[in-house]
């Protein structure tokens, strides 16, 4: 089959690989039919580059049909159309059964001292081969899936691989109180679909970013955007839209990558041109993570309020004003979105109608093969590019 491979930093291609096989009683093939390239990709392009392997295949977001199941997958059955979420849970265990799927006590990568295995994420994540191919060897597939059904096009139900879940995990883990306000930092496709979220749950929303047409995109929704770089005091321009008392929550959906914290930039990469040995203690606990939109969370949210970190951050010693934290008395909350914690609620409201403009939501809808362009485009923000889906 084809896939898409990571080669080397900045570099991916698509390759012909073996196609997968079944290899225990719950594992579960299927052939994807539509399948997205995430935010989290690009921490695995460039800066997550020493826990990547020559030839492993990225991605996780994917859907597509069952083609082949072991003999223990449950109800799931050949012929089923499935969005795949991104991590392996076996949904009997403690964790699983307490809405934590990603902390599965079956499936945790305790070499790594990690939880749930994540598909086409590194080696901290199992090294599990990932979802953008032509078909997809899915682990504990009894539990691993999210039915749908047929008749609406795979653009409504994809996003429950990882958008969908992750964003509405931001919102609720935000603690919004009713009729609250929430600041949405960042909005690539999870703050978008986090800004979306929080209006259909009723609250005021700010979303900041950089990217014109990303500021836009929000605008036409009716959230108040600020543009980051038309403002020097992000916390003081926000405090003055709400009683000169900050919002109630803050969801960071910008992670290690932010702008503006230049000195761990360079840090960053300093540890990504160092050799694989060296680079991989360096970034896991010399603090490399760029902490610009933490900083600012942690600025502008009011006393008591919460702080809900959906963006990825993986350093060990990341340096944070404890004093402020503690002081501010603020609430945090983070982690991967729990799939299937939430795609039940979620559901029901792409069944119903188009609740989140889910349709329309990616900006690109390419080929398998035309997926290395897409990953530069996506990671430079050019074209206008938000979200791709790829049709392998
Ligand atoms: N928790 C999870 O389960 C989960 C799931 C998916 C993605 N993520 C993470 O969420 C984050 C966002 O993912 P995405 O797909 O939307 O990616 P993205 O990279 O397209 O979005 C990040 C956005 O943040 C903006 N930005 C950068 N610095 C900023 C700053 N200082 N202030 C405000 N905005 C800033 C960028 O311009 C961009 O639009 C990533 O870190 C990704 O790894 C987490
Ligand atoms: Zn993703
Ligand atoms: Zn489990």
């Amino acid at each position: 089959m084809r896939a898409l491979t990571w080669q080397g930093k900045k570099k991916v291609s698509v390759e012909e690989v073996p196609d997968p096989t079944i290899q225990e009683p719950t594992d579960a093939i299927i052939k994807i039919t539509t399948t997205n390239i995430c935010g989290s990709d690009l921490h695995l392009y460039e800066p997550l580059s020493p826990f990547m392997h020559k030839g492993d295949i990225l991605g996780h977001e994917p859907m597509g049909i069952v083609v082949e199941t072991g003999t223990e997958t449950g109800d799931l059955k050949v012929g089923d159309r499935v969005v795949i979420p991104f991590q392996i849970a076996c949904g009997h265990c403690w964790m699983c059964t307490r809405g934590l799927p990603t902390q599965c006590e079956t499936t945790q990568v305790r070499d790594q001292g990690m939880g749930a295995p994540i598909f086409g994420y590194s080696e901290l994540y199992g090294q599990v081969p990932g979802g953008q191919a032509e078909f997809l060897r899915v682990p504990q597939a009894q539990f691993t899936h999210v039915k749908v059904p047929d008749g609406l096009p795979d653009e409504r139900f994809v996003y429950l691989s990882d958008v969908l879940p992750t964003a509405w995990q931001a919102v609720e883990y935000a603690h919004v109180p009713d009729g609250g306000t929430v600041v949405v930092l960042g909005l690539g496709p999870i703050g978008d679909m986090a800004c979306r979220i929080a209006q259909h749950k009723g609250y005021r929303v700010i979303g900041v970013d950089l990217v014109a047409e990303r500021l836009q995109r929000q605008r036409v929704r009716g959230v108040e955007v600020l543009d980051l770089t038309e403002h020097e005091d992000l916390g003081e321009v926000v405090r003055e839209m709400t009683d000169g008392r900050g919002p109630d929550s803050v969801v960071d959906a910008v992670g290690l990558e932010a702008h503006g914290s230049p000195v761990n930039k360079t840090v960053q990469k300093i540890a990504g041109l160092l050799p694989d040995f060296v680079a991989k203690p360096v970034f896991e606990t010399a603090g490399v993570d760029r902490l610009g939109a933490l900083y600012t969370a942690i600025d502008m949210v009011r006393r008591g309020g919460t702080i809900s970190l959906s963006g990825v951050y993986g350093g060990m010693a990341d340096p944070l004003p404890m004093l402020t934290i503690f002081d501010k008395q603020i609430n945090l909350t983070m982690g991967q979105g729990n799939v299937k914690r939430w795609a039940p609620e979620i559901l029901p409201l792409l069944l119903e109608g188009d609740a989140f403009g889910v349709d329309t939501f990616h900006t690109h809808s390419l080929s398998l093969d035309e997926a290395p362009d897409a990953y530069r485009m996506f990671q430079e923000k050019t074209d206008g590019c938000v979200k791709v889906v790829l049709k392998p």
